[in-house]
């Protein structure tokens, strides 16, 4: 183990690794991750010093227009993962297992994390769930695969739950997720991302766990946050939850400068003699 002392600008040169992350919860800096799906905002993103990048499911919906996570294959996981991979030379990268590649058959699990793994160059694996998918995550993890769990809200479960809405808000389900999140880091985890869940009750898990929390819609409690990069960048104009804030308005600048270049090309404007051979 390093003996290095862990500090933001020591990060900033390094390759982060999941032992990283646990030195960051331990020094008490935070982990900013987002989701990439492409080779050119995995680099955009590298660059500007993102330290997870998680080649969600999300990109069932944010990259193919579904209204649920549960349509992406694995085949189409894969794909994005290799593109996200080309474009990093800094950040962590985790891709998200599919619905349906790793639920109730860890041998299936197994082989679908592998192929994530060896056909994309990957770093890790997520997958939603708990106390169920604990032998799971310690089959995948005897590959040596590094696994993160998802509890609270998990998208791949929207038709067992049928609504968006926060989890974990009464008692029981309160406890479930204590247990869960316990069941996850002895499995093995490296870390768990908390999903919509009571800001209270991420930051007792936060502070209960020895491995990092990665929030969102969880509060300012956890060791680290996520977002999906295409709502922090204000690409997805429609979906406003309360959870979400815009750190541009990416799709208003992308929607005036396209109106320019449709009028540009009407008004043969475009292009001009500098802009021809
Ligand atoms: O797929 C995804 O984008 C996620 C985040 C919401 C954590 O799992």
């Amino acid at each position: 183990m390093s003996t290095e002392t862990i500090t933001p600008s020591t990060i900033s040169t390094k390759r982060i690794t999941t032992q990283t992350l646990i030195e960051m919860k331990e020094s008490g800096i935070p982990i900013a991750m987002l989701t990439a799906y492409d080779y050119t905002h995995a680099r955009i993103l590298d660059h500007a010093g993102i330290d997870v990048l998680l080649v969600g499911d999300s990109a069932s919906n944010v990259m193919a227009g579904h209204e649920t996570t549960l349509p992406i294959t694995l085949d189409q996981m894969i794909y994005h993962a290799q593109c996200v991979i080309r474009g990093v030379q800094h950040a962590l990268v985790t891709v998200d297992l599919p619905f349906g590649s790793y639920q109730g058959d860890s041998k299936r699990a197994l082989q679908s994390a592998i192929r994530v793994m060896k056909e994309s160059g990957a770093h890790s694996v997520k997958l939603e769930g708990g106390e169920a998918v604990a032998p799971t995550i310690e089959r995948i993890l005897s590959a040596g695969i590094p696994v993160m769990g998802h509890l609270g809200l998990t998208p791949q479960s929207i038709y067992r739950f049928g609504t968006y809405r926060a989890r974990a808000k009464d008692k029981k389900e309160a406890d479930q997720l204590l247990n869960d999140a316990l069941l996850l880091q002895k499995a093995g985890c490296f870390a768990i991302v908390l999903e919509k869940i009571p800001a209270a009750l991420a930051k007792e898990v936060t502070e209960m766990l020895r491995i990092p929390t990665i929030g969102i819609g969880a509060g300012p409690g956890c060791d680290g946050q996520v977002l999906v990069t295409h709502d922090a960048l204000g690409l997805t104009k429609d979906f406003n939850p309360r959870f979400v804030r815009h750190y541009a308005e990416l799709s208003d600048l992308m929607t005036d400068a396209i109106k320019a270049y449709v009028n540009d090309v009407r008004m043969r404007d475009f292009p001009n003699e500098s802009e021809s051979y």
